[in-house]
């Protein structure tokens, strides 16, 4: 078991390179099982969940894996329509290949994804969406059963912008028969990636970034695609708000400012000097930083749910009290008792928590129990006098390839203790 020991109380100085969006890979990849050809995906991230998804598209019978620092997927001899328990459990959003599924096979068996550490993560709107164009859908035991002889363009009103909702909506219909209309879709930066991917392979879409997206489906795609992936957000954040715990200054290169407004704004309100230029963002804190008020979590271009946990670390060491209600997933503050035992004050109650800013906090040996809570925990140990040590560190390598790199590039004192 991986962990990391951080000594905390340094202030960061120093450049790195913010990797592709895994949130946009994943979709992408589930998608290149409809092209029936050759998708190389230029910027992907050596993430765990990316090596699962490979897994899963090789036991489907693609060919899947690196090349040249590339993902290279041919799905021209996909050939099974089943994903087992022993990869979904893996990979708990492998509920995205549902659409992939039954766009190229016409039938779809996913064995039991299981819960997740943020909530019960209902599937209820993904199963809708495959309904309304054509699909009947059963669960038995946990399981997916699904069918679509011809999926049929239609019309898809989502009750909640599910993110993968609306990429399992758009990949079937992008091989539907007629034009399918999704209202109130997902506006995230990681659904015009893909609608980007799909347009490249042939298939009509509009309007993606928007709450409405149309698309118009084909029957054969493309077979040879390149593909770059965008930057990943949600690491920039978490980079970020290392600087704003440790102080110093940071530079960080392949950044979309325009994905990133809300969370820049709550950076700012803290007092964080942030410049931007092209695809640079320079971010230099001096002296303690300032509670930003309130934070409420809300789907793009509302402040990230993913981003809540590292930037929330960063405030247990700002001036005044700051409150954050999550409004996404029910249980998203796993990391607090952690952060408590380094010192912090906060106080959850139910998805509302209560931050208030103490001094300073101090190294302690704690746990990560989800990705975006490790991160906040790596987050705090910067922040924190004398040394921390963070156990669970596959939860963390599932969204950030190099963490222990990208600290060290940054002037931390981070050791990878095997
Ligand atoms: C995606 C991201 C995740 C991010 C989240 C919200 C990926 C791989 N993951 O997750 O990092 O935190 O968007 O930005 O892209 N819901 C239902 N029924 C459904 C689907 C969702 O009730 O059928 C609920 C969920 O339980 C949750 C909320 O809707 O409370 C948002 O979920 P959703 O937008 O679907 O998130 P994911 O696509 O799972």
């Amino acid at each position: 078991m991986q962990e990391l020991l951080i000594t905390g109380g340094r202030r960061l100085s120093g450049e790195i390179t913010i990797g592709g969006a895994k949130n946009a890979v994943l979709p992408i990849l589930a998608a290149s099982l409809i092209s029936g050809g050759v998708t190389i995906i230029e910027n992907a991230p050596r993430l765990t969940d990316v090596e699962s998804s490979l897994e899963i598209l090789r036991t489907l019978g693609c060919e899947a894996g690196w090349s040249q620092g590339n993902l290279y997927i041919d799905s021209k001899n996909a050939s099974r329509c089943r994903i087992p328990a022993s990869l979904t459990g893996k990979m708990r959003s492998s509920v995205i290949f549902l659409g992939a599924l039954l766009a190229r096979f016409g039938s779809a068996v996913i064995s039991a994804p299981g819960g997740c550490e943020l909530g019960a993560r209902p599937v209820d709107i993904h199963l809708r969406a495959m309904k309304a164009l054509g699909a009947s859908v059963y669960e038995l035991a946990g399981d997916i059963y699904a069918a679509c002889e011809t999926p049929q363009g239609g019309f898809i009103s989502l009750p909640f912008p599910s993110v993968g909702a609306t990429e399992n909506a758009m990949i079937l219909a992008a091989s539907a028969k007629g034009v399918t209309v999704i209202k109130n879709a997902a506006r995230e930066p990681e659904i015009r990636d893909l609608a980007d991917y799909l347009r490249a392979i042939g298939a009509g879409v509009y309007g993606a970034g928007t709450s409405n997206i149309t698309v118009s489906g084909r029957e054969n795609f493309n077979k040879e695609v390149v593909h770059r992936v965008i930057p990943d957000r949600i690491e920039a954040a978490t980079y970020m708000a290392c600087v704003c715990a440790a102080g110093g200054s940071a530079s960080l290169k392949g950044v979309r400012e325009d994905d990133m407004r809300s969370v820049l704004e709550v950076f700012r309100a803290m007092g964080a000097e942030i410049k931007t230029s092209g695809d640079e963002l320079a971010i230099a804190v001096n002296g303690r930083l300032r509670s930003p008020g309130s934070i409420i979590t809300a789907p793009f271009p509302g402040f990230p749910t993913d981003a809540q946990p590292p930037v929330c670390a960063a405030l247990s060491t700002c001036v005044g009290t700051t409150e954050i209600a999550e409004t996404i997933f029910e249980n998203r503050f796993s990391y607090a008792p952690e952060l408590r035992k380094m010192g912090g004050n906060i106080k959850v109650t139910g998805t509302l928590a209560v931050i208030q800013g103490v001094e300073m906090l101090s190294g302690e040996r704690v746990c990560a129990r989800d990705l975006r809570g490790g991160a906040a925990l790596m987050v705090a140990a910067l922040g924190a006098e004398g040394k921390s040590r963070i156990s669970g560190l596959e939860h963390i390598k599932r969204g950030y390839a190099d963490p222990e790199g990208a600290l060290k590039a940054l002037g931390a004192e981070v050791l990878l203790i095997q």
